[in-house]
């Protein structure tokens, strides 16, 4: 992989976080080094970093940086003030599981350690943070080995939004099959929809695959199912912000109108995600909270002037909800799970 950055990472002398400013991307490669929570919550949920794994990461690494700056000025009440960071950082966003899921196993290292001396205490969340960060590796990583083999004689993939390495440490999930594929010198082309209305794909899918010296083209969303229909794409795998024990899953808004578009043309529908994604507390899709975001995101962001009157009602969610019955399979660390979902997304939860 070229582009010698990463996505999230603990700084060198391990007192700060640091991400690349996703918000600036393509055009500025900024990072920023944050370590108290408020900056660390405004740059989950203003998108600075983001990505179901990658903004768990950040909140792992984030609850540790805060807990030393704690200790370091002598706070009163050490352990309650680490709890309620990390709940703060934990309510950014609402959809991916990996946040909250992050956020728990950070409160519960703390638990775990609680009344033994706040140097211990440290070291325990600084050995959780980092661990969080190298299963995030080796999850990614596991994905594309199992992927890889899925896109056997496939030319051409689709991916919706950025489930790449800017939405993890490296690798990222739907494209790690991709990245894989290329260490071994076989290129797929990736058809990269641009993901309206933050452009994920047009900002970040189509610049970090082509930084790599992989082929992608851009489509625009309302392109693909055209695509498809042309004989173009062979395959496609998203990512998930949150999978539910029957299989429905939330991804980025417009991936279920992919995924119908792709049972309609006969082409295998992926699912990439790390089982920190699954989320067998949630029965089913229509429990999954789905965030919804400013109405400048249409109307404004990414215009050099407004395209909409001024006032006018926006309906915005970042995500949907798609049916497990359009889900070839998920591609988890664990293997492939196929369908009936119920049954073998709970197998896979088990295995070591
Ligand atoms: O709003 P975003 O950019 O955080 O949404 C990201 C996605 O929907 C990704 O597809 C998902 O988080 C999977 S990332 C491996």
């Amino acid at each position: 992989m070229s582009g010698g950055f990463e996505t999230v990472s603990l700084s060198a002398d391990k007192k700060e976080l640091v991400i690349i400013d996703q918000t600036l991307l393509p055009g500025k490669r900024v990072f920023l080094s944050l370590k108290t929570k408020e900056e660390i919550f405004e740059a989950i949920r203003s998108l600075r970093v983001r990505g179901a794994p990658a903004i768990g990461v950040a909140a792992a690494i984030g609850i540790y940086v805060c807990s030393l700056d704690y200790y370091q000025n002598a706070r009163d009440d050490f352990e309650a003030e680490i709890i309620a960071a990390a709940d703060y950082i934990g309510s950014a966003r609402p959809t991916a599981v990996n946040l909250r899921w992050a956020v728990e196993r950070m409160k519960h290292t703390l638990t775990s350690h609680s009344g033994e001396n706040a140097e211990m205490v440290l070291d325990a969340l600084l050995a959780a943070a980092e661990g969080i960060y190298r299963e995030d590796i080796e999850c990614s990583r596991r994905i594309g080995e199992y992927g890889l083999p899925l896109l056997r004689g496939c030319s051409s993939v689709l991916t919706h939004c950025n489930a790449g390495r800017l939405a993890a440490v490296k690798y990222g999930t739907a494209t790690a099959p991709i990245y894989l594929a290329h260490e071994n010198g076989i290129d797929i082309r990736v058809y990269c929809d641009e993901t309206r209305p933050l452009m994920q794909g047009a900002r970040l899918t189509s610049f970090e695959l082509s930084d790599a010296g992989i082929p992608v083209t851009l489509l625009c969303d309302n392109m693909a199912g055209s695509a498809m229909r042309n004989g173009m794409i062979d395959a496609v795998i998203v990512g998930c912000d949150r999978v539910a024990a029957n299989g429905d899953f939330a991804n980025k808004i417009g991936t279920s109108m992919v995924a119908l578009c792709a049972r309609e043309y006969g082409i295998p529908f992926y699912v990439a995600a790390p089982r920190s994604t699954i989320d067998m507390d949630t029965e089913n899709g229509k429990q999954i909270i789905i965030e919804q975001r400013d109405s400048d995101e249409v109307t404004d962001m990414w215009f050099a002037q407004r395209t909409a009157p001024k006032g006018i009602d926006v309906y915005n969610p970042a995500f949907d909800v798609t049916d497990a019955s359009l889900v070839t399979a998920f591609i988890t660390d664990a293997g492939v799970v196929y369908p009936p979902f119920s049954e073998n997304l709970l197998v896979v939860q088990e295995v070591k």
